[in-house]
């Protein structure tokens, strides 16, 4: 998908500009001709010369160099690209994006392109929170700019949070997806998929809620895995940290009930994958705060919730013709996931081991076993990304074999 694929490559000013060689490493050897723009605050931490030299072009920085604007000028280096990429996109150049300031070589091709634009944010968790900058992102999505990223973890800047830049195999597969979206390609062209990701919410009083582990790294990775092969997807994700994948389309829920909701409103679909965790019960909720007394110690009333897997893999006009479930298991990993699949009555059961230091919840790896009507396949362990990929492949031939 990135063969001849003309990238124009901003890079600002932040750490995660040293970013930019594998980056443009990766996507040369995938086909991409890559050029760049490196700013004046991009060049404190990556030199000209190296994304010049791995880029095989000139690294174009300064927007009254006589000797570009005769050869080159601004208005075509800002045409002459599929895509334009953002990669750091600091607060400041969002900021100038959304102002529509031009006052450097970056931000003048930025607002003279005519050509798709993509970011991937990097900065500080709380410059990244602040409300300017999620106005600016805001705007910028409203403007069409597709945005990969950031995630959470460790900052540079010693803090952490969100706001690391997606990392390469991100970014490329963000780009993969878009390429693919504007050509309408993949094996799994003209199908919808629906994707539970992340825990839920169960409140127990305005302020206290039940919840479990769950990040949502596995149900979001799946989102974007399917999305690459083509299917347009609904995301139904429950309170995570990971950033909405771009291609697709997120709908935000809290609590089992608004995600059995939102999922029934999705329908109908081709492929439901059901990664979250979603909580099998939820307490009667207090309307007021609940108060500590001495001595005494509250209970709480469970209900059970709705069953989203079980619902939709009913048989009825709606169901999606492939209903796959996770099973979060502590033991007998097979058997249970068996008998899941059995009683859910949906068609395969991704069985994953949970116990602890399995590093399943939360962690960036998986080991799963697939099971369908005709088996069992034990896959290694693998992170969750390539999990995702490798699940959507096998749904994707399930289709073709169809
Ligand atoms: O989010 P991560 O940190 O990346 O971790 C990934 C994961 C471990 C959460 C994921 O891989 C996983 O196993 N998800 C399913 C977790 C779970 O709730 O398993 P379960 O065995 O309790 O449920 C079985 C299936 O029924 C699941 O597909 C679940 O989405 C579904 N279910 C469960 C209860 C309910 N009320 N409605 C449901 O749809």
């Amino acid at each position: 998908m990135l063969e001849n694929r003309r990238i124009l490559l901003i890079v600002a000013g932040g750490i995660a500009a040293v970013k930019a060689p594998d980056l443009i490493r990766r996507l040369r050897e995938r086909g991409a001709s890559v050029r760049c723009i490196l700013t004046k605050a991009g060049a404190h931490f990556v030199t000209p010369l190296t994304l010049a030299a791995l880029s095989g072009d000139k690294c174009y920085q300064d927007l009254f160099d006589l000797k570009d604007e005769a050869e080159m000028g601004h208005i075509r280096l800002s045409r002459e690209a599929d895509i334009i990429l953002v990669a750091p996109a600091t607060a400041d150049i969002m900021a100038k994006m959304v102002a529509g300031q031009a006052d450097d070589l970056a931000t003048t091709a930025l607002l003279a392109t005519d050509k798709p634009v993509m970011i991937a944010p990097s900065m500080n968790v709380m410059m990244w929170t602040h409300p300017a900058t999620q106005a600016n992102l805001a705007t910028l999505k409203s403007r069409d700019v597709r945005v990969v990223g950031p995630s959470a973890g460790d900052l540079a800047c010693g803090e952490v949070g969100n706001g690391r830049m997606a990392e390469v195999p991100e970014i490329i597969a963000a780009l993969t997806r878009f390429f693919q979206k504007t050509e309408g390609e993949g094996p799994l062209k003209g199908l919808r998929a629906l994707v539970t990701s992340g825990p839920t919410h169960e409140p127990i009083d305005p302020v206290r809620y039940i919840a479990n582990r769950s990040s949502g790294k596995q149900g979001h990775a799946v989102a974007v895995a399917l999305a690459e092969l083509g299917a347009s997807v609904t995301l139904v994700a429950g309170p995570t940290q990971e950033a909405d994948p771009d291609g697709v389309n997120v709908i935000h829920v809290e609590t089992a009930k608004q995600m059995m909701k939102a999922c029934s409103e999705a329908l109908p679909c081709d492929i439901a994958v059901c990664a979250a965790a979603v909580a099998d019960w939820s307490p009667e909720k207090a309307l007021q705060k609940m108060k500590k007394e001495p001595g005494k110690t509250p209970s709480l009333t469970l209900s059970e919730n709705p069953d989203i897997l079980a619902t939709l893999s009913q048989p009825g006009p709606t169901r999606p013709q492939l209903v796959v479930g996770f099973a979060a298991e502590t033991e007998n990993l097979i058997e249970n996931a068996k008998a899941k699949r059995a009683k859910k009555k949906c068609d395969w059961v991704v069985a994953n081991d949970v116990s602890p230091g399995s590093g399943a919840f939360g962690g960036d790896s998986n080991t799963v076993h697939l099971v369908t009507g005709t088996g069992v396949e034990s896959w290694p362990t693998l992170r969750k990304r390539a999990v995702a990929e490798r699940l959507a492949e096998r749904i994707a031939t399930s289709f073709q074999r169809q």
